[in-house]
This record gives structure tokens, sequence and C-alpha cells, in this order.
């Protein structure tokens, strides 16, 4: 309406001004889903969601499979190309899997689980910061599993050595049971996550761009694909706690689809407060909490060598970092 008694120009330059370019992995299906939607159906957005199969209505669909670190590559390259001279202002890293085993590689020939949540998400961040805009939004999403005082159903980890989770049979600290180091492979996955976005979040580019780094915690989510790999009685029991007087009995702590998906797209739009000194945002029983990370996500020193570990891991397969 507003358009038709402005000059086109002015129009433009004004609706512009209030866009918001966001990219999302993992906006396709599971919680993330619920999140991007709302995204969507906000007024000024322009959501980007990478996908494999799925899509949501109202999105810019560019093909990105995580396996594939060149794929990510031209993902990145199409964001690019899609925004055109503009910035982004909010980074969303949400998809994530969980592979019942370690014996599973990439076409890059890393550990799938550790490659699709870390490696892969970092390598797209890497290709991303340049052009991220000032006071831009970056999500990563973690898990519970990776603090052992969370007892998780999930073995926590032991290390965040990234050479280690790429090759698993480099991993001095394997277990005899198969079952036990995919779970870690998963816990790690999360580890690696908040020693990210806690990196990240204390680089001298983010203090002057005003970047706010964020972990998040969706808390347990029965119901969504995470478990797709899992055994016949594990998908049962996922589908099972989704009614909800089941679930807030069984995992008092657990949360809705619904309520793990808009806390997320709330953390967009800064309807949650995270308090200035905190990157962990954590979901329980429907409540956002800001508990510490597990020491091990708090260690510095296992932080920047993560950092570093992971650029060595892109460098060696030759994908190039800016
Ligand atoms: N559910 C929980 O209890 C829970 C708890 C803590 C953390 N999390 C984390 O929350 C995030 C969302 O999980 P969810 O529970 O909603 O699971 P989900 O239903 O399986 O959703 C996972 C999302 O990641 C995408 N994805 C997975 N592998 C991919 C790949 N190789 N390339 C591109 N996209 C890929 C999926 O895309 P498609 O649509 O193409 O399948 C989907 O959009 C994950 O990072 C998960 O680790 C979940």
């Amino acid at each position: 309406m507003i358009s038709f008694f402005m000059p086109a120009t002015l129009w433009h330059t004004i609706k512009n001004m209030y866009k918001l370019n966001i990219v999302m992995t993992g906006g396709t299906s599971g919680f993330g889903a619920a999140t991007s939607t709302d995204l969507i159906n906000t007024l000024g957005t322009n959501v980007i969601l990478g996908n494999r199969n799925s899509q949501i209505k109202g999105a810019k669909h560019i093909p990105l499979n995580l396996e594939s670190l060149d794929n990510v590559r031209q993902f990145a390259s199409e964001v690019v190309k899609n925004i055109r001279d503009e910035k982004i202002q909010v980074l969303i890293c949400n998809a994530g899997m969980n592979h019942p085993d370690i014996n599973s590689r990439t076409v890059d020939g890393f550990e799938t689980t550790f490659a699709v949540n870390h490696l892969a998400h970092f390598y797209l961040l890497r290709l991303l910061i340049p052009y991220l805009d000032a006071n831009a939004k970056i999500i990563m999403t973690t898990s519970g599993t990776h603090d052992p005082e969370e007892n998780a159903l999930s073995a926590p980890p032991k290390h965040a050595n990234a050479i280690w989770l790429a090759y698993p049979e480099q991993d001095k600290t394997l277990d005899e049971k198969m079952a036990i180091n995919a779970q870690r492979a998963y816990s790690s996955s999360k580890l690696c996550t908040i020693l990210t976005v806690r990196y990240l979040a204390a680089t001298a580019m983010a203090d002057q761009n005003n970047w706010q780094c964020i972990a998040y915690d969706p808390g347990a989510t029965p119901g969504t694909g995470l478990l797709q790999k899992g055994t016949l009685v594990m998908r049962l029991a996922w589908q099972v706690f989704t009614i909800p007087f089941l679930r807030k009995r069984i995992l008092p702590k657990s949360n809705s689809i619904k309520d793990a998906g808009i806390t997320l797209a709330h953390l967009v739009w800064g309807k949650v407060k995270v308090p200035a000194d905190k990157v962990y945002v954590a979901l329980r029983a429907g409540k956002i909490t800001f508990p510490s990370p597990s020491t091990l996500a708090q260690n510095n020193m296992l932080m920047k060598d993560l950092w570093e570990q992971s650029e060595q891991l892109l460098n060696d397969a030759k994908f190039k970092l800016v």
C-alpha cells in the first residue's frame, strides 16, 4: 500500500533498511522448523534455509548437505550471491544428527557425527564471518549431553580433540562398546559447539562488531528426527514421550518441539535477555536457564586447541579459510 504513494527507489530503500537476512541450517524439520516458520512469518525477514529434502513455505532454499565440505562451500557462496551487497544479521547453525556408530565417514573422510555437527558448521561460520553485520547474532545449537553433571542418557565427552574426533581410529580414549563411542561422538561434537561459540565470542572481531554469540541447548526434545538412526525401541520411546503427560513425568526437564523451536526464535528477536557474560542458554522444562557449561567447555586451552585443530583439518583437506 505504502509503495503506491512512494517512488519505487525510496520504497526499496526503506524496505531494505528493515530487512533482516537470516541464514539457518536445520530449519527444515525437527524443532528448527518451528523456529524458521516463526522467523518467516515476521515482517521484513529474508530467511535462507540450507535444505536437503524438506522445504518450509516462504523461505529461500539453498541445497546443503553438511556431510560434504565442498557442498558447504557452495552453500556459502550461494548465500553470498543471494544477499548481494547486503550483510547477514542472523546466522543459526542448528542442523545436527546422531549416528548409531562411529564407523561412518563423510566424503572428506571424517567421522560423520563430528563432521556434520561441528566441522561443517565451523567451516560455514568461517566462510560467512566476512558477511556478518554489526550487531549480528550467531546462534549454534548444542546439547546438555556435553555436560556429565546433566546425567543425560548419553555418555559424556572425554575430550574435544578434533583430530581424534575426526579420525576415531587415532582416539586413545575409545570405549569397548560401540554404543558408548557413538554417544560420545555426539556429546563431544556438542562440546565442540560450545567451545567454538566461546572462542568466537572472545575474539576482537566479535567485540568490535558487537556480535552476540549464543550456544543454545534446547534440552531433551522428544519427537524430532534426531534419533531416526537409533534402535526401534529408542525411536518408539522418542515418539511416546511426545505425549505431554508421559514426557513431563518421565523426562521432567524435557521440552515440547514447539517450546524448543519458539525459544530459539525468541533468542533471535531478543525476547530472551541473555546476561552479557553468558553464552550458554539452556531450556529446561520450558524455562530459560543460564547454567555454567561443563568443566571441559570452560577450558580455554581446549577452546584454543579445538579452533586451531579444526582449521588444520580444513587446511589439510584443502578447504581454504578466509
Ligand atoms: N531433540 C533433542 O532432544 C535435542 C537435544 C539437544 C540438542 N539437539 C540439537 O538440536 C538440533 C536440531 O535437532 P532436532 O532434534 O530438531 O533433530 P531433527 O528433527 O533430526 O532435525 C535436524 C535438522 O538438521 C538437518 N540436518 C541433519 N543432517 C544434515 C546434513 N547432513 N546436512 C544438512 N542438514 C542436515 C535436518 O535436515 P532435514 O530436514 O533435511 O532432515 C533437520 O533440519 C540438532 O543440532 C540437535 O543435535 C536436539
